[in-house]
């Protein structure tokens, strides 16, 4: 069965979305303004930038993307993300106007198809995932799985969108033959075909004509860094990162990882790295050792959902750490009083 098949007449004419919003910069505020997009699930940022995103991901870092984005030199020639996942931190930059350009890398090769259409094809891929959200509502469950196997024969960008969209936590996850088998969250419709098609053609207007999508092993990709370049990477957790891991293909094992970094920082490139972190007094994770040389900074990401339901106050801290070249490049008054700020955060929120 072909799933996401245009449909004709009344029923076509039934789920045409109203009207289409298109993204526009608002250039008094410096921030994108969409016609009535606050009413359509829109993300704002913490500072009240509004971002699109267009896919939903588990580990996305749009909550924490202000933050982040605070130690992004002022010129940039290229971001390069290798881990790209759902690309909160490239669209943060590319909403903010950070960098010329934009590179967006993942080993996960359907999902950097995605991120091509998303950016190419914007119109007609919300017109697919439009199609395929209407014909979902037979009977959802079994129409999941159906898309779900379709996706592993075909690899359509839109059918893994419609997946990421319903699929449990957002979760992705393979077995050992490569193949997507996360289960439905049967209480998610995904979202509305006007949503989402606004996040899509938002990110594409961002993005169009300034990106490049590829599906590379990070080690070969940063190997390409010049020192004009800003480096932004967030492998995998730890804890799901082994030689071959159900969630991400591939995992990025921790001695590799240090090498990759201390070539990096030979070549003096400036990066970032999201790397675990602390809930409380428990660490996740091992620390990056001190023989690189990197600034580590903690930033509160808040309270986690399983600490808030066990009844703790814990508060959930991400680590971010600086390259050596990156530090020298914001100079001592961005890296020394942001950093002192963010730990007095920290002492006063752990209390
Ligand atoms: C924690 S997620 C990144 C989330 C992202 N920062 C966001 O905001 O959505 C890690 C990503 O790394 C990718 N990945 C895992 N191993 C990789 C490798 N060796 N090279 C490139 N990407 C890899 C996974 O497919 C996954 O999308």
């Amino acid at each position: 069965m072909r799933k996401g098949v245009r449909r004709s007449g009344k029923q076509a004419r039934k789920s045409r979305p109203t009207r289409l919003r298109a993204f526009r910069p608002n250039t008094k505020s410096g921030m994108w303004a969409t016609g009535d997009i606050s009413k359509t699930g829109i993300v704002f940022d913490a500072d009240g930038t509004r971002v699109p995103h267009p896919i939903p991901y588990q580990g996305s870092k749009r909550n924490l993307s202000s933050q982040i984005l605070s130690y992004f030199p002022n010129h940039i020639s290229t971001l390069i993300e290798p881990f790209v996942g759902s690309g909160a931190i490239t669209l943060a930059a590319a909403v903010r106007g950070l960098a010329e350009n934009y590179h967006l890398n993942d080993l996960n090769a359907p999902l950097v198809e995605l991120w091509r259409t998303i950016i190419e094809e914007p119109n007609k891929l919300a017109k697919k995932y439009e199609t395929i959200w209407h014909e979902q509502h037979a009977d959802r469950r079994e129409y999941y799985c159906e898309v779900r196997n379709e996706f592993n024969h075909t690899r359509k960008p839109h059918h893994f969108l419609y997946l990421l969209a319903r699929c449990v936590k957002a979760s992705v996850r393979y077995n050992s033959k490569g193949e997507f088998n996360q289960s439905p969250d049967n209480r998610r419709m995904g979202a509305m075909p006007s949503t989402m098609r606004d996040h899509v053609l938002g990110a594409s207007y961002l993005l169009r004509g300034k990106a490049k999508c590829t599906a590379e092993d990070y080690k070969t990709l940063v190997q390409r860094a010049s020192a004009e370049d800003l480096v932004y990477m967030d492998p995998p957790y730890q804890g799901v990162s082994g030689d071959r891991d159900s969630r991400y293909l591939r995992g990025v094992p921790f001695d590799e990882f240090v090498e990759v970094l201390r070539d990096l920082n030979k070549r003096q490139i400036s990066y970032i790295v999201s790397y675990d972190g602390r809930t409380g007094d428990k660490i996740h994770g091992r620390t990056l050792p001190h023989t690189l040389q990197l600034k580590h900074i903690e930033l509160a990401a808040g309270r986690s959902s399983q600490e808030t339901l066990l009844g703790r106050t814990a508060v959930t801290y991400e680590s971010l750490y600086l390259s050596p070249a990156l530090e020298k490049r914001l100079g001592p008054s961005r890296t020394h009083c942001k950093a002192t700020v963010e730990q007095l955060v920290l002492l006063g929120a752990s209390r």
